[in-house]
């Protein structure tokens, strides 16, 4: 099994970038624990930062033969990124929308994703434990074969 991170802009800022909101956990050590876990579950994890929002299409498609599932915290794109959503579904690879904070609670242009109607689930809240959480649900997800 081959999941692939992607983590979009101003995510490479974790641990000096807004703390209160973001937690003091950076990037790296979000990724080096889940790669962890992930091969304490058998599967491989992959991951890519950019904040380029082209760079991440890019990524995206070129993961179409090679990966199972794809864990997505696009940061700001969330909000606004019909070509990340069209790349996803593009490859029809099956996602889980991730944010550190719950954007449903936070300013109204956080409240609404261009990823979220077509994730199997999205996990927002939790800081870096979101991580987790997501790609247990993706595991769960692709393990049972749907
Ligand atoms: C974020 C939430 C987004 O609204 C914001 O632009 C981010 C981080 C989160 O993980 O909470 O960059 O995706």
């Amino acid at each position: 099994m081959n999941i692939l991170l992607i983590n979009g802009p101003n995510l490479n800022l974790l641990g000096i970038r807004e703390k209160s909101l973001y937690g003091s956990t950076t990037l790296e050590s979000i990724e080096k624990e889940l790669v962890k876990k992930a091969i304490s579950e058998n599967v491989s994890l992959e991951c890519f930062q950019s904040n380029s929002e082209g760079e991440i299409i890019d990524c995206i498609h070129s993961s179409k033969t090679k990966i199972n599932g794809i864990l997505i915290n696009a940061g700001a794109y969330t909000h606004t990124s019909i070509a990340i959503r069209d790349a996803l579904l593009g490859v029809s690879i099956p996602y889980v929308e991730l944010h550190l904070s719950n954007t449903s609670s936070r300013e109204p242009f956080r409240q609404k994703s261009f990823l979220s109607d077509r994730a199997i689930g999205v996990v927002s809240g939790f800081g870096a434990y979101s991580y987790y959480l997501a790609m247990k649900g993706l595991l769960d997800y692709l393990q049972r074969g749907r």
